[in-house]
């Protein structure tokens, strides 16, 4: 009988020392020290032993599976761990509803927000929108919009020029105000009429144009101001043109005093004062009567600027003054941020403080 351990114990020394990985491990624990395993059964089988050879194979047999126990944990840390993970802790409920982390999700900045929120105020009124490109030249910013060689407003020290102006036969730049969307967006319905009469495909243009023009041209622009709380070095414009037949001041003040209302509401006003534009004649600077808070009486603040556009700006556009004419403006976007939100200095728009934008 003492035999059938000694072989007991050699087969579980060789197949413990086979056993590579946690799942042969195991097999072999079932196999051999398991409740079920061979150890057991020759624990079991002592009372067909002989009596006088009892007490040295209980002995044999406690012996072996105290040494297959201990070999058993040694094999079990070399291959680095459990072999029958067991799950500690109180359990996971994956059925349960997370906790949303409301103040990690990203939002829209305010000046996106506002940005879209014109536009769809002037969609809602017909215009459309159109873009240009940031890095411009000196002809759509300046020569298009009759602003002529010797302006001040082309001095290098209030713009950003890419190329020498005084080198440059045309100078790029960094574009100093949305109306040079006005330009491009005119040039383009220009191109576009004579093209498609050439192809047979589009009527004939009547002074360059097939019909009119309503676009909204939102945008930054850059100028090389001093920060401080009203100016940037990069801000936001939102520029509109409309060209027709009959287009006048009236139809102008009335359409501004349509958006003043749609976006400020019902109780704002509107009042247009007299200036100087080279792209507009007449030409008026803005201003919006509103309530900054709800605690404060209504109060002006300017906008921007706007008119009726200048021959000169249609003419160098291609299309002819005699048979069309437009209205035009512009304003800042972050003005009308700040007086939508209350907001009372413009470098907040910028600094990215997470406790500012929150609010909003
Ligand atoms: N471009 C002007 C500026 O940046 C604003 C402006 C004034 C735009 C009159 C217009 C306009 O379209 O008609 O100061």
């Amino acid at each position: 009988m003492l035999q059938t351990l000694d072989v007991l114990e050699q087969d579980a020394t060789r197949e413990l020392a086979a056993a590579a990985d946690a799942a042969s491990l195991e097999a072999w624990r079932n196999a051999f020290i398991g409740p079920k395993g061979k150890i057991k059964l020759a624990m079991g089988a002592m009372k067909d032993v002989p009596k006088e050879q009892r007490p040295a194979y209980g002995q044999r047999v406690n012996a072996i599976a105290g040494s297959l126990e201990e070999q058993y944990k040694a094999k079990l840390e070399s291959l680095g761990g459990a072999a029958r993970p067991v799950a500690k802790g109180p359990r996971v409920d994956v059925t349960e509803p997370g906790v949303i982390q409301s103040d990690g999700i990203g939002r829209q900045h305010v000046i996106t927000r506002v940005r879209d929120e014109l536009v769809d105020v002037f969609g809602r009124m017909g215009f459309s929108v159109a873009t240009g490109p940031e890095l411009e030249d000196d002809e759509h910013n300046f020569i298009k919009l009759n602003i002529p060689p010797d302006h001040p407003a082309r001095d290098p020290i209030d713009n950003f020029y890419i190329d020498d102006p005084a080198k440059h036969p045309r100078p790029r730049m960094l574009r100093s105000q949305t109306s040079t969307v006005q330009a491009r967006v005119m040039e383009k319905h220009v191109a576009d009429a004579a093209k498609a009469f050439a192809a047979g495909t589009g009527p004939q243009p009547r002074g360059g144009l097939t019909g009119p023009i309503k676009i909204i041209a939102p945008g930054r622009v850059y100028r090389p101001d001093t920060v401080d709380a009203t100016h940037s070095f990069m801000f936001h414009q939102i520029e509109g043109l409309y060209i027709d037949s009959h287009v006048s001041m009236v139809e102008l003040k009335n359409t501004l005093l349509q958006f003043a209302r749609a976006y400020f509401g019902s109780e704002a006003e509107i009042r247009l004062r007299p200036t100087f534009f080279p792209f507009t004649e007449p030409s008026a600077e803005l201003d919006l009567r509103i309530r900054l808070r709800a605690d404060q009486p209504l109060r002006w603040m300017e906008v921007g600027g706007c008119g009726l556009v200048h021959p000169h700006v249609l003419q160098a556009c291609g299309v002819d003054p005699e048979v069309w004419c437009g209205f035009a403006f512009g304003f800042g976007i972050e003005r009308l941020a700040m007086g939508k939100y209350a907001i009372p200095d413009i470098r907040m728009l910028f600094e990215n403080d997470l406790r500012f934008l929150r609010q909003l």
